[in-house]
């Protein structure tokens, strides 16, 4: 992820920290709002800060900003990334107002994305998200994290497989382009085997455009985690590739682009799924085999 540490910019005024997925490096950050709306994620430290704290942004704040980038901007702006951790929580009105807006002051924007949590699209129709799609709307980040129920429930995910499955069929369906990220490790020793099951699952009912893991990581400590398991017990390197051996194995893809190469990361693995399976588990069992012969990521280059 990445971290503007910028206080005060202009034309857009952002509130740190704000993150966006690595491939959005080049795109513009529009706040639509600060923080998340659920929060809860008991792995996820993103915006708990206290000035983090969930408030949509007015809907003058976001036109005006819009306004002003094009004044500063013009038409250099290509890529639009809607922030901040699910700015699809708006209502399907306000993000079309936004959308309208980026059309008319920013026509060289080719590509509009946002995260989104599958209880964001809950209450919104087939029809309303290809209204956002037909605006611009081409890509949504959703952190699935699991496919697993026990394991969304005890990292209070507030979602199941159930729900992650039908926003992601709905999203498909609009046309809007999916980039699911699962989290390598997040359900411990205990749940690790039915959490890549139950991940390669949802992704075979479900079909994303792309699909990134990324290796579960503390930097503030694991507290808040433990407490929604007895024994949560961190796996080590050899066994986070055996999960990602397990999830990769039972992937049935017809094609989507793969992508485990987030900085958190022991082993970099890229492909096309189905395509390049084999090549990829070929990969993961020759490292699971000798470790200290394969080029894993050093400790200290790894990070959220
Ligand atoms: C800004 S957050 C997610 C956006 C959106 N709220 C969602 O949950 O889909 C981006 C992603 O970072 C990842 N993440 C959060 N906390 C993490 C942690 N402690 N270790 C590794 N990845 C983490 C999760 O996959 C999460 O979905
Ligand atoms: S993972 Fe996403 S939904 Fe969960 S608290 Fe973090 S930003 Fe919010």
């Amino acid at each position: 992820m990445g971290e503007s540490e910028t206080m005060q910019a202009d034309p857009v005024r952002y509130v740190p920290p704000v993150y966006r997925p690595p491939s959005e490096a080049d795109s513009l950050i529009l706040p639509l709002t600060d923080g998340c709306s659920w929060n809860k994620c008991t792995f996820c430290e993103m915006y708990t800060d206290q000035h983090k704290k969930f408030r949509p942004r007015g809907e003058q704040e976001v036109l005006d900003t819009i306004r002003r980038c094009r004044e500063t901007y013009g038409d250099q702006v290509r890529r639009i990334f809607l922030a901040d951790g699910d700015a699809l929580t708006l209502s399907t009105r306000r993000l079309k107002a936004v959308l309208e807006a980026i059309r008319q002051e920013l026509p060289a924007v080719r590509r509009v994305s946002s995260y989104c949590l599958p209880r964001n699209v809950r209450n919104k129709s087939v029809d309303e998200l290809k209204e956002l799609a037909d605006l611009g709307l081409s890509l949504v980040y959703v952190g699935a994290e699991s496919g697993d129920d026990e394991v969304l429930a005890r990292v209070q995910k507030g979602e199941t497989f159930e729900t992650s499955r039908d926003a992601l069929v709905k999203l498909g369906a609009a046309g809007i382009k999916r980039s699911v990220m699962i989290l390598n490790g997040l359900g411990g020793k205990a749940l690790s085997r039915q959490h890549a099951e139950n991940s390669a699952r949802l992704m075979n009912e479900t079909q994303p455009e792309f699909l990134a893991t990324l290796v579960v990581s503390f930097p503030k400590g694991e507290e808040r985690l433990r407490a929604g398991f007895d024994n949560w017990q961190e796996l080590n390197i050899v066994e986070l590739m055996q999960e990602m051996e397990l999830l990769i194995s039972q992937l049935h893809l017809r094609r989507t682009v793969f992508r485990s190469d987030h900085a958190s990361n022991w082993l970099i693995l890229k492909g096309t799924l189905g395509a390049d399976k084999e090549r990829l588990l070929a990969k993961l069992r020759s490292a699971i085999a000798a470790p200290e012969a394969a080029h894993l990521r050093p400790a200290w280059a790894r990070g959220l």
